[in-house]
């Protein structure tokens, strides 16, 4: 069976630091602070949300985490600030290394999905806009279970929408909790660690393989399961 590969979107495909630039026009130099600040709390609010089975799709946890964040550092935001900042957030860039990977994945053969708490058309626009979408075959999106990753239920949808089965299928994701969730649930996951000062989760589940960038993906894919 061909090798199946779910490509996380937010921090792996798409880099959600993007939005410093914009950021330091209106702040300065506490942009690349502010920005680390407001995507965790995206994410904490996407793993409340979920535990709490409280679901509100991943744009209202962005838009929440945004107006914790300005009230955190004190930088209070215009309504156009945070439109503008919001917006933004749909049209960031790919990380470098994305175009010439995903290229070297299909030239290996592999069937190419996007998997994220992003919905559907966040992540279309997003890898549109990136000049990137045309790599996928499908985008799938948690939204379609109203609840966010780790939760299990989501990389088994995922399976199901992908048809494929855990053994033949490869989370591709610089998240640490997603690379666990997807390995807990029964998939092998590649971490993408690009900077040598990410630290995994110590929690005894360990990625699959780790990868530098995406420019070695198809490579260590296919000596792992060779
Ligand atoms: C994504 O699902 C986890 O934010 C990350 O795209």
């Amino acid at each position: 069976m061909a090798i199946t590969l779910a490509f996380d979107v937010y921090g792996t495909l798409i880099d959600t630091h993007g939005v410093i630039i914009a950021l330091e026009k209106l702040i300065g130099d506490k942009a690349p602070e502010f920005s680390r600040t407001w995507r965790e709390k995206q994410l904490e609010y996407s793993f409340r949300r979920g535990l709490m089975q409280n679901y509100e799709n991943f744009a209202v946890c962005t838009s929440n985490a945004l107006d914790y964040t300005s009230s955190y550092y004190k930088v209070p935001l215009s309504q156009k600030d945070k439109a503008d900042l919001l917006g933004e957030y749909k049209v960031l860039p790919a990380f470098d290394d994305v175009v010439e990977g995903l290229a070297r994945a299909r030239k290996a053969g592999f069937r190419m999905f996007a998997f994220s708490n992003g919905s559907a058309e966040a992540v279309e626009m997003l890898l549109k806009h990136a000049g990137i979408r045309d790599y996928f075959i499908g985008v799938v999106s948690v939204d379609e279970m109203k609840s966010f990753k780790p939760n299990p239920g989501v990389y088994c949808h995922f399976l199901r929408r992908a048809g494929a089965l855990g053994a033949d299928a490869w989370l591709v994701s610089s998240n640490p909790f997603d690379v666990i969730g997807a390995v807990s649930s029964g998939m092998r996951a590649a971490w993408v660690k690009r900077s040598p000062d990410a630290v995994f989760d110590p929690w005894g589940i360990e990625p699959t393989v780790t990868l530098r960038s995406l420019l070695t993906l198809a490579e260590q894919i296919e000596d792992e399961c060779s």
